[in-house]
């Protein structure tokens, strides 16, 4: 169904096939016993930024089926430095059976897309983090039930790459989502309006607020860094934007449920968007989170590389 794909963002995903992604990584994490489904490929994995979880993940993942990762980091390969990011994706393309970028810019993964010939992945950008919802959505599932109906709350930096890829994905599959953060850092309009459009399809509840008192019902709090990668330089302002939502027992609280689930992407910095108590408590799933990025990750290269049959 999705052989020869990329995932760059969910946008130009169907809600059924992001649907058949879950239902196949559910199956995947049911398999106990080993497989080799990628014995004789080759993944490229291509980073610009740090990372413990996607690539340990992509390399875990790939490995243990009989894989062959590669790791690049910039300091092993041209990724437009002497060479066009383009020449780069078609000597690749001709080498891997598929490709995962971890960077900055989008137009790098897209180029990568564009020029390779083979699946790319994106392992997080500027932009988007498309492989992280797959697992944040899956955890839901495990923990809540059914996703469609369900109301996440995502607390902190709007406009950064897990925010704006829970506006897709959630739009699309009909979750209620509530980005709580001070207006200077709303998502951007143009992509609101692509999720509004969807929600209208799917029936999800998309709400732009910066009122705590939204957290009210919901079945998931998420939060995530106030300074992504690459924003260090911003993060004196941020700590002064977003110290009043700090996702702590208070806020928890405000639910007014006890089942409320916490969630956060990780690499968490403790004390700032989240308090200690919440991260170790025992509405925190954010272990099952991490673990969930290896079996959603599986299931998109299986299915991507034409495997899942
Ligand atoms: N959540 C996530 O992408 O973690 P890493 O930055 O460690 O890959
Ligand atoms: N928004 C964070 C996510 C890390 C997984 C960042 O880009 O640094």
């Amino acid at each position: 169904m999705l052989k020869g794909r990329s995932l760059l963002t969910w946008l130009d995903y169907t809600p059924e096939e992001i649907r058949y992604l879950l239902e196949l990584s559910k199956k995947v994490k049911a398999q106990k016993e080993a497989l080799r489904r990628f014995s004789g490929k080759t993944l490229a994995l291509l980073f610009e930024k740090r990372s413990t979880r996607t690539r340990c993940a992509f390399e875990t993942a790939f490995g243990e089926e009989g894989g062959h990762p590669v790791f690049l980091s910039t300091d092993d390969i041209q990724l437009g430095a002497k060479e066009s990011l383009e020449d780069t994706a078609r000597v690749l393309g001709r080498m891997f059976s598929a490709i995962q970028f971890r960077g900055f810019k989008q137009a790098t993964v897209q180029i990568l897309a564009d020029y390779s010939g083979v699946p790319v992945y994106n392992g997080l950008t500027d932009d988007f983090h498309p492989t992280q919802v797959l697992a944040d959505i899956l955890t839901i599932e495990e923990q809540c039930g059914a996703s469609t109906g369900k109301h996440l709350v995502f607390i902190g930096d709007g406009r950064n790459n897990v925010a704006r890829s829970l506006v897709v994905i959630c739009s699309k599959l009909g979750v209620h989502l509530t980005i709580l953060t001070p207006p200077s850092l709303n998502p951007d309009p143009a992509l609101l309006a692509h999720g509004h459009s969807y929600a209208s399809s799917s029936g999800s509840r998309l709400t732009i607020t910066a009122d705590t008192a939204a957290v009210a019902g919901a079945d998931a709090l998420y939060t995530d860094v106030w300074a992504s990668m690459g924003e260090e330089a911003q993060k004196a302002q941020r700590m002064r934007l977003l110290k009043p939502y700090q996702v702590n027992q208070q806020l928890m609280e405000k639910t007014g449920r006890s089942d409320t689930i916490f969630l956060h992407c990780l690499p968490a910095v403790k004390g700032e968007e989240v308090s200690a108590e919440v991260i170790e408590g025992p509405q925190s799933r954010v272990w099952d989170e991490a673990e969930n990025r290896k079996h959603t990750i599986k299931a998109l290269m299986l299915a991507t590389l034409g495997l899942d049959n």
